[in-house]
């Protein structure tokens, strides 16, 4: 089956091209349905038994089990796996971007401006937390043009790698997030009827688009400090004909009014800051939410056991996602508080994925859930 997505600007795959495409989703799905499920294993005995004999208890930390699975050559050699599959995701589908940046161009032209809008911001600072590692071990991360003049491949990458990288769980257009958490949304404030919506740290609109669906008549705006993602971002939009008004400004402070919107969301946005970043980012929605308005965030938060953390954990340490870990201690409910937001309106949740019985077969089994958190201004 080809690995495609269902709109006119997803960048081609050559036979081959997808060929080895099809076989880095496979390779990641064997690693997360076969191999990982082994660590569970070591760590429920083994580990759990070494640690206990030594220190009078079970592991309690981060930090106890990324090192005490670490000794494992079983974890070692997942690990190798993983780590090897995330640099041959971006060597096999960067030059298939690349090839094809000029029909791309072309493309673009005939997708524009026809519904949303897009602003780009050359001069904008890029934080240290992007420029200082490259995320998740995209080269270049999200933010670095290989053209002078500015262009899309890293956007376009993104369309493409997310896919894989995903195995297939969001859907065919990447887009299960966005949909999974405004529908949750919807159920639990169903009188709320937003007339703006702010998605932050969008990339390229995966999750932004469904908004467009969930509230008709909403105007949608999306923020990232990517260039090249919100310049795909914007022709991806206009070529499944929706309207997304995309900009590229810092999360930290963007350049709306005070009480602009109504509805503010992030996905998988906070992960990939810093822990000063965050909280100035919580304090931007306080100041950008009109009153009544709400702010909800979708993000890679472990809860409950702690095993549910390793896996963030090790990226955290292993694949160039510096405040995945550090962000599973934070006290989101505290962070908002301080940022003006009222502790009682504060809401944890879990919104449950949409396409989980979509996945076909080479694919994942689907995410299960998205833990969110927000609160009401
Ligand atoms: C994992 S991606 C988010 C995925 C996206 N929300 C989706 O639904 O597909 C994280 C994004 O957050 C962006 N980001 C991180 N810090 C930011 C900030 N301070 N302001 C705006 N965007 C930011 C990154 O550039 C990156 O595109």
């Amino acid at each position: 089956m080809p690995v495609n997505a269902t709109h006119a600007m997803f960048p081609d795959a050559w036979h081959d091209e997808q060929s080895r495409q099809h076989f880095i989703r496979s390779l990641k799905v064997h690693i997360a349905q076969d191999v990982m499920p082994g660590n569970k294993t070591l760590f429920d005995g083994p580990v759990q038994t070494r640690f206990r004999k030594t220190h009078g208890r079970g592991i309690e930390t981060r930090k106890e089990i990324r090192e005490e699975l670490g000794k494992e050559p079983y974890n070692q050699l997942w690990g190798s796996m993983l780590r090897t599959s995330q640099e041959m995701l971006y060597d096999t589908v960067r030059p298939s971007i690349e090839r094809q940046l000029p029909d791309l161009n072309q493309k673009a032209k005939k997708f524009s401006g026809k519904n949303g809008s897009l602003r780009l911001n050359p001069d904008l600072a890029m934080p240290r937390y992007h420029t200082a590692v490259d995320i998740h071990s995209k080269p270049g991360a999200y933010h670095t043009n290989v053209t002078d003049e500015g262009d899309m491949v890293a956007g376009a990458e993104y369309d493409r790698t997310i896919h894989l990288y995903f195995m297939g769980q969001a859907g065919p257009n990447n887009d299960d997030m966005g949909v999974s958490t405004g529908t949750w949304f919807k159920q639990r404030f169903p009188n709320f009827k937003p007339k703006r919506i702010l998605d932050m740290g969008c990339t390229v609109g995966h999750a932004s688009v469904p908004y467009v669906d969930h509230f008709p008549g909403a105007e949608v705006h999306a923020i990232d400090v990517a260039g090249p993602c919100v310049r795909y971002g914007h022709h991806r939009a206009e070529a499944l004909g929706k309207a997304v008004h995309f900009s590229q400004q810092n999360a930290e402070h963007t350049d709306f009014p005070d009480g602009y919107f109504d509805l503010i969301t992030s996905h998988l946005m906070f992960h990939e800051t810093s822990v000063k970043a965050s909280r100035a980012i919580v304090k931007e929605c306080y100041r950008l939410l009109a009153p009544g308005g709400i702010m909800l965030h979708a993000d890679a938060i472990g809860r409950g056991e702690i095993y549910s953390k390793y896996f963030v954990e090790w990226n955290a340490h292993n694949n160039a996602e510096p405040y995945l870990g550090t962000m599973q201690d934070e006290d989101w409910k505290a962070i908002s508080t301080t940022a003006g937001f009222d502790p009682k309106s504060y809401f944890e949740d879990a919104a449950p994925s949409a396409y989980v019985a979509r996945s076909d077969r080479g694919e994942g089994k689907g995410f299960g859930q998205y833990n969110v958190f927000g609160a009401v201004k």
